[in-house]
């Protein structure tokens, strides 16, 4: 399976938001992972649709939005009108998950379901089944801010996702976001994930390029 590298802009300069997601895609990178913060499900507050919509012009990449909102059906209209081409929601955050994920898919846009350190997956079955799990988000840290260490239980958290769609069929991808270093990229890998979501290591001391390509190197390796 192909790995997608997914660099997440809450470690841009959002000052110069286009430029940074220009300078990645020139090196080869193919999504860019889009954190929405709304200050309730997480004390964080990043940015929103309208941030989105004036990005979208400027490049070409897919546009990957990892929702960590209390209400995140409210948002779904305005993000598929702003171009986004994939969702995640958070388990915790969806009393109707199956309705949610459905919506997402209305609006064209491909479902998928994050999972914070503490829940487990099991319950995906219900929707994995009527095909609206596209894609799981194994969360390697508490949502909220960039920067935080890895949790190493995210390993054997991940594994048991892979042998789990494995036993049951289903098809969708397994991403991982949160502390994700040159370190341990290869264990993620290893365990599992097809689509690692990179933050802090990817803009690290504003060295784009470089870090891009150390990260490409390690999955030559
Ligand atoms: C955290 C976000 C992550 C964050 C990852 O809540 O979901 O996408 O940007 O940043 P790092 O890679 O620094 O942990
Ligand atoms: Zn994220």
């Amino acid at each position: 399976m192909e790995i997608i590298l997914s660099p997440s802009i809450l470690s841009a300069d959002f000052s110069c938001l286009a430029d940074d997601v220009q300078r990645l895609e020139k090196c080869g990178i193919k999504q860019i992972h889009l954190d929405i913060m709304d200050g309730h499900f997480v004390d964080n507050i990043t940015f929103g649709v309208g941030v989105i919509k004036s990005l979208r012009p400027h490049t070409k990449t897919v546009f990957d939005a990892h929702l960590m909102v209390t209400n995140p059906d409210s948002l779904t209209a305005g993000l598929a009108d702003a171009g986004v081409d994939s969702v995640t929601v958070h388990k915790e955050a969806c009393i109707h998950l199956y309705h949610t994920l459905e919506m997402i898919q209305k609006k064209g846009m491909h479902s998928g379901v994050v999972l914070n350190p503490a829940t487990g997956f099991k319950s995906l079955r219900y929707v994995a089944e009527d095909g609206l799990l596209e894609k799981v988000l194994v969360m390697s840290v508490e949502p909220g801010f960039g920067g935080q260490a890895y949790l190493p239980a995210s390993t054997e958290k991940i594994k048991e996702l892979a042998e789990w769609r494995a036993e049951n069929g289903y098809k969708f991808d397994i991403q991982v976001d949160g502390g994700i270093n040159l370190n341990n990229l290869q264990t993620v890998i290893q365990a599992g994930a097809n689509d690692v979501v990179i933050g802090s290591s990817m803009f690290k001391n504003r060295q784009l390029e470089k870090n891009v390509h150390d990260f490409y190197h390690i999955l030559e390796v």
